[in-house]
């Protein structure tokens, strides 16, 4: 018996894939499909697959013509699967030419031509109008934002507006955008708006961007009030338009993947968070200079509060901060202390102070850590009582990592509904409600 082997994603099943699997079986006596999951479409940075795994594997099953078919999940198992069945021919299309001539010594490879005029890329684009991003400031984070939408397939950033008009234009020079000194004009040409202006500036700009009928996607944090996170969430939700806060955290598959196994129970009953952030900044930029809304827990309490509001949720009992600050009363270090029934959280942000940034969660039958930078979680450990037994884990980041919350947000604009778990409209909202109470207890000292 001939065995024959192929993989693919199979996304928006079309005639390519019928053909390739049709030719495939006629090399063989029996024809085994791998079909990638998405955690492995996501970590090899194929982020935008529409269908899910399991309607990708039914389309596949309805040709007739897979006698078995697996889930891809990771790189190298194509030489493992070739031992485990057996393989005697191991195919793909034309368009991977030579990729797998390695497999060589192992099966035969043999690349079929592939179906002309028609890929999952080009379906994904008919079905998707392609989304206009307009970008609002024109700072570091927005330079950074810009070659990571590049990477999403249907969005195009085409603009930005700053209401000093150099800097748009200077700005829209270097990416090769439009530049807008209107803001008519600008959200004319928009349909979505990313928001990265500084943080007091956040509210009126989402306000202004729902008031046009624009999807928005606000930098972290997004505002500084509970009552304004609530007025611009229902704004958002009687306009039908997606308001997503951007911390990238809580989009890269390395945290969903952390969350995940601190949940699972593998560390038992979870009792403790602790996350820290520190970042030493020279004392003349924004962040130690703009008094009102400036310092290390505005700028970096979004990431150390999202594990803890994630893992014990948005019900705390005691919310208690303690500063070190500088001269212009900005906080240089703050820990914030949250307790909850069950629970206790501390959040650690230094702009003045340097720390070791770590993300560290306990459980009543273990912990799990994560070094800095664990905000774009890559790796980390569950330890248990036995210092011997360690458990490693690591999931891929790539690039700024702004991808996977760009992807996401675009998934929901399209009508996903599975995806807003990562960061909720009520893990937003309770955010912004610390913010307040940080700054109303700062402001009052
Ligand atoms: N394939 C083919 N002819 C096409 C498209 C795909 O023969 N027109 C083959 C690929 O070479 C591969 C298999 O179908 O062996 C699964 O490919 P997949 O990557 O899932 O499909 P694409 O349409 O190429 O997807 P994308 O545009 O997302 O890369």
């Amino acid at each position: 018996m001939v065995k024959v082997i192929t993989y693919g994603t199979f996304d928006l099943f079309h005639e390519g894939h019928y053909n390739i699997l049709k030719r495939a079986k006629e090399l063989g006596d029996y024809l085994i499909v791998g079909v990638t999951s998405e955690e492995y479409d996501q970590a090899r940075g194929k982020l935008s697959v529409v269908d899910s795994l399991i309607t990708r594997i039914d389309n596949v099953k309805k040709t007739g013509f897979a006698d078995e078919i697996i889930v891809e999940e990771s790189q190298g198992q194509k030489f493992r699967d070739i031992k485990k069945y057996g393989i005697d021919i191991f195919t793909v299309g034309s368009d991977w030419t030579g990729s797998f001539d390695y497999l060589n010594d192992y099966c035969k490879v043999i690349y079929l031509d592939r179906t002309k005029d028609i890929s999952s890329t080009m379906l994904r684009v008919k079905k998707t109008q392609i989304q206009r991003i307009g970008i609002i400031g024109t700072g570091r984070i927005a330079n950074r934002f810009v070659p990571e939408a590049a990477l999403v397939s249907g969005v195009n950033t085409r603009c930005v507006y700053n209401p000093h008009k150099e800097s748009a234009e200077k700005f829209a020079d270097k990416w090769g955008i439009d530049a807008y000194g209107d803001i008519e004009d600008f959200f004319a040409a928009s349909d979505i708006v990313y928001v990265a202006s500084p943080h007091e500036t956040h509210y009126s700009y989402i306000k202004q961007s729902l008031e046009h009928g624009k999807h928005v996607l606000c930098e972290k944090p997004m505002c500084f009030s509970g009552t304004q996170a609530r007025e611009l969430f229902e704004y958002a939700r009687q306009k039908k338009l997606i308001l997503f806060e951007g911390i990238k955290t809580a989009y890269c598959p390395g945290f969903a993947k952390l969350l995940g196994i601190a949940c699972s129970g593998v560390i038992g009953n979870i009792r403790g968070v602790d996350a820290c952030f520190t970042k030493l900044e020279s004392a003349d930029k924004r962040e130690l200079t703009d008094k009102v809304y400036g310092g290390s827990f505005t700028e970096l309490g979004s990431y150390c509060l999202l594990p803890i509001i994630k893992l014990f949720g948005r019900e705390y009992e005691e919310l208690r901060f303690e500063s070190i600050k500088a001269a212009n009363g900005i906080d240089l270090y703050t820990k914030a202390h949250v307790r909850y029934g069950n629970g206790l959280a501390t959040a650690t942000c230094g702009l003045g102070v340097k720390s070791e940034g770590k993300l560290l969660i306990s459980g009543t039958a273990g912990y799990i850590s994560a070094d800095a930078p664990w905000w774009k979680t890559s790796y980390f450990e569950v330890h248990h009582e036995n210092p011997d037994e360690i458990e490693r884990f690591s999931e891929r980041f790539l690039g700024d990592g702004l991808r996977y919350e760009i992807c996401d947000m675009l998934s929901m604009i399209n009508g996903d509904t599975t995806r807003d778990f990562k960061l909720t409209r009520g893990d937003s909202e309770t955010m912004a409600e610390i913010m307040e109470q940080f700054l109303a207890g700062r402001n009052r000292q």
